[in-house]
């Protein structure tokens, strides 16, 4: 458990090894000059105050003014390059932990909360940052001063040092005490800002069926819930810091009194200079600083250790096996899909598919309709090779997917999913996402193709509008032709369209439509629909229930079987 963490810590810090150097010393510098000081005023009150103003005692006040001078300069110094350090550290891991969160596949995030993630990306990782600067610094500066004003306290008096060193003792081990009911706090309040965020995060994203439903009373309310839990956990994390901070003062009040009154006892019976009391209460005062600073520094320490379990909690979680190195091949050709004796259940679920089969020819159409909960979507994301399957396998070209370098994969077979989502940035780069080089002309082609560019045109800033969350909001229609758009210039081998469940008007309809079939020619293309128009012309159509296909032909063969298909269909007129 320690090694882990040292070894942890050794990793980050082999990265910045002169930075690091740079701190310790100097650091190391800091507190010899610290020290220095007092000794420095003692000599100034022994030798030069009897003999009134000279040019030594002006000469001896030069000098001290310099050391405080270099001690302020050389501090800032390691205050910026110092925290430099830490900031830096806060950006790698952060980078790092994000790489692997974009890593992670679909059942991650199937029951990830995104709050908690936002949370731990950018809190917890900030407090691990302000923690990798302290250690360096105030940890050697702590040690140091401690360790030297202590030991000269000592050759000062020992009889005064030996007293101030019980006292001493006594604190620390109070300390001690609070610092473990102090670490538990931390984690708690972490977990609860998590929490937070993590409801915020949903009720926001949910706000639209918020304000249809009127619920905001409710949302503040599960709000206020978490809130409130957190703001438990932090009154009592408040009661150990109060506990901390408060004891330092009257700590320190009480050893000063003390000693005036002692050190006064000794001087009336000649025992000590009055030198060597200011001096030795001086030496006390720098003691007492670390003393505070390595409290403050384990409660930067709990803090930062909370924030560093939750990122290795999270970067040990196992990727996805996207980059695993059993996929080898790239998909030469794709146009062939076979399914053979798939299995296949969500985590925590009942299968879906069980001993699934399913031939599609290279160039075939199929169609795909059902009733809701059926698999569709399901078995285009089997077909991306989203998840892994629990048996069976799926092959393109008889290739198994599972060998296929994911890029590959993804670049062949394309998906157009149920629903479009939009970046926050302009309808160019909306639909450039995932080929940036594409040209001005590649663009509006592929709007013109997929009947977007009318409408772009018409946005009051045509292809440089902003939309998405920030920016101008479109239409189902208008948003499903952008996705139509993407695909074109993506250009897969392999199309697969989820359609989106909403209801479109006629026009609408039939432009997209005829989008579609520009953009499935000479390509295998699944098209899962919810209007039965748009798989009417497929060469085949399947009707897939609870995992299976219980009908399958033609749109005239399944019509006249007077079947699932001819239901939906006579419905849906
Ligand atoms: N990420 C998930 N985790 C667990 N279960 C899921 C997940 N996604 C879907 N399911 C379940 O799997 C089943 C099939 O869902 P799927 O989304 O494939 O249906 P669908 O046929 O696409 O439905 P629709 O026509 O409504 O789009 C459903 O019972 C659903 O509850
Ligand atoms: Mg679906």
């Amino acid at each position: 458990m320690l090694r882990d963490k040292l070894n942890f810590f050794a990793t980050i810090y082999s990265a910045h090894k002169k930075i690091f150097a740079f701190v310790v010393i100097g650091s190391l510098i800091c507190a010899g000059l610290g020290l220095l000081a007092p000794m420095l005023i003692r000599q100034l009150m022994d030798e030069l105050l009897p003999h009134g103003m000279s040019a030594e005692m002006i000469l001896s006040a030069g000098v001290l003014l310099a050391l405080y001078a270099a001690n302020y300069f050389l501090s800032r110094k390691i205050e910026v390059v110092g925290r430099g350090m830490g900031a830096k550290i806060e950006f790698t891991l952060r980078e790092k932990l994000f790489r692997h969160l974009l890593r992670m596949g679909y059942s991650f995030y199937d029951n990830a909360q995104s709050g908690q993630l936002l949370s731990r990306l950018v809190n917890d990782i900030a407090e691990v940052g302000g923690l990798m600067f302290a250690i360096p610094h105030l940890l050697v500066t702590c040690l140091i001063t401690l360790l030297g004003s202590v030991t000269l306290l000592f050759w000062l008096n020992w009889q005064l040092a030996l007293v101030v060193t019980a006292l001493l003792v006594l604190k620390t081990f109070s300390t001690i005490k609070l610092n473990g009911d102090m670490k538990q706090t931390f984690m708690r309040t972490r977990e609860n800002t998590g929490d937070l965020s993590g409801q915020i995060a949903e009720s926001l994203q949910g706000i639209r069926l918020v304000k249809t439903f009127n619920t905001e009373a409710r949302e503040l309310d599960k709000m206020r819930r978490a809130g409130e839990k957190l703001l438990a956990v932090q009154k009592k994390s408040f009661d150990t810091v109060g506990k901390l901070h408060g004891g330092i003062d009257f700590f320190s009040n009480v050893m000063n009194l003390a000693i005036i009154v002692l050190g006064g006892a000794l001087i009336s019976l000649g025992l000590m200079k009055i030198s060597d009391l200011v001096a030795f209460l001086l030496y006390m005062m720098l003691c007492m600083r670390p003393v505070f600073q390595l409290m403050m520094l384990t409660e930067v320490y709990q803090r930062g250790m909370a924030g560093v379990e939750r990122y290795r909690e999270l970067m040990n979680l196992p990727e996805s096996n996207e980059l695993s190195a059993e996929r080898v091949a790239e998909l030469e050709t794709a146009a062939a899909i076979e399914f053979s004796h798939v299995n296949f259940g969500y985590e925590n679920s009942a299968p879906i598919f069980r001993d699934f089969n399913l031939s599609i020819a290279a160039g075939e159409h199929v169609g795909i309709v059902g009733m809701t909960g059926g698999g569709k979507t399901t078995l285009c994301e089997l077909l991306l090779g989203m998840y892994d399957l629990d048996g069976g396998k799926i092959s393109i070209d008889g290739r198994d997917i599972k060998t296929v370098k994911t890029d590959s994969l993804r670049r062949e077979v394309g998906m157009i999913q149920q629903d479009t989502f939009l970046f926050s940035a302009t309808v160019r780069d909306n639909i450039a996402y995932g080929r940036e080089e594409a040209t001005d002309e590649e663009i509006f082609n592929a709007a013109k193709l997929a009947e977007a560019h009318e409408f772009i045109s018409e946005l009051p800033n045509g292809y440089d509008t902003l939309v998405g969350e920030r920016g101008v909001k479109l239409s189902g229609g208008q948003k499903q032709r952008l996705a139509i758009a993407r695909m074109f210039l993506r250009d897969p081998k392999i199309l697969i369209l989820d359609e989106a469940t909403s209801a479109l008007d006629n026009e609408t309809e039939r432009q997209i439509q005829r989008a579609m079939q520009k953009l499935s020619e000479n390509r295998t293309t699944i098209t899962v629909a919810h209007r039965l128009a748009t798989v009417r012309a497929s060469n085949r159509i399947l009707v897939l229930e609870h995992g299976n296909i219980t009908e399958e032909g033609s749109h005239e063969n399944l019509m006249a079987r007077r079947g699932v298909y001819y239901k939906l269909s006579t419905a849906a007129a």
